[in-house]
């Protein structure tokens, strides 16, 4: 009985470390989408709000800390949570029947490693070290140089916007989960646990694409 309860309370435990660090990166990923859709507004404004950001220094690194252990921590306790169900199944599936496995798993399990990896490549693209993605010195104070230059490029476009597609995802089936998570069944609430993560999914997804695209199309130069 002891075990099954300190087990029970284990799983919520690292299902809420999933959810907050969920809900903290979501943020970040909303508030950077639409600080970057600055680069309709042009380079002065867009390296203006750049440099505004990196100007306190102390905020800066607060924020780029809180993003790691979020992210570490998400990572972690989402594996844990994956191996513990594992582990509870005392007999592996004989045959796996994928039109059963839920969809939104399979691209939680493999959207989510693409996830990590576009982040690290994203990272070594735009800020350490800053690697150019064509033919341009990366610059450290214009950013939308480096925008510009990098997205002229096709093939950085399209892993951008593939990155972008498993974000949607990512976003979509998190949020969802979330509202399980949070113990939300009541029916009264069943338009919102539909419509709001489709909503955000698709809106952060659109938002992120359509950047990296306008570029290619020479819509922004
Ligand atoms: C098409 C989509 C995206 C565009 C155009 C974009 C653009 C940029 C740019 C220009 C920078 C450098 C900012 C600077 O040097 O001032 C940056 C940094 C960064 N981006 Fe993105 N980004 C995109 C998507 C994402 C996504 C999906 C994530 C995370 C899930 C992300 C995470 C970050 C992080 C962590 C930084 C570093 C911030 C820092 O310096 O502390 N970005 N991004």
């Amino acid at each position: 009985m002891q075990k099954t309860l300190s087990l029970y309370d284990t799983t919520i435990g690292k299902k809420a470390i999933v959810a907050v660090t969920g809900l903290i990166l979501y943020g970040f990923v909303i508030q950077h989408m639409v600080g970057n859709l600055q680069v309709f507004l042009g380079p002065e404004k867009f390296n203006g709000y750049a440099a505004a950001l990196k100007s306190i220094p102390a905020l800066v690194w607060s924020v780029r800390l809180i993003l790691l252990v979020s992210v570490v921590l998400h990572v972690v306790a989402t594996l844990s949570l994956v191996s513990q169900s594992a582990a509870a199944r005392e007999v592996g599936y004989r045959a796996r029947n994928y039109k059963t496995t839920s969809y939104a798993a399979l691209t939680m399990k493999y959207g989510g490693p693409a996830l990590a990896l576009f982040i690290l490549y994203h990272l070594a693209h735009f800020t350490f070290p800053g690697v150019p993605m064509g033919h341009y010195e990366h610059s450290h104070t214009d950013v939308y140089s480096n925008f510009i230059h990098g997205f002229s490029v096709p093939w950085v476009t399209a892993i951008y916007i593939a990155a972008q597609v498993f974000l949607g995802l990512h976003l979509y089936h998190g949020s969802w989960s979330l509202f399980q998570t949070l113990g939300i069944s009541h029916p009264r609430f069943e338009n919102v646990k539909r419509i709001l993560p489709q909503a955000l999914g698709i809106g952060v997804a659109a938002g992120n694409i359509i950047m990296p695209l306008a570029v290619l199309a020479g819509v922004i130069r």
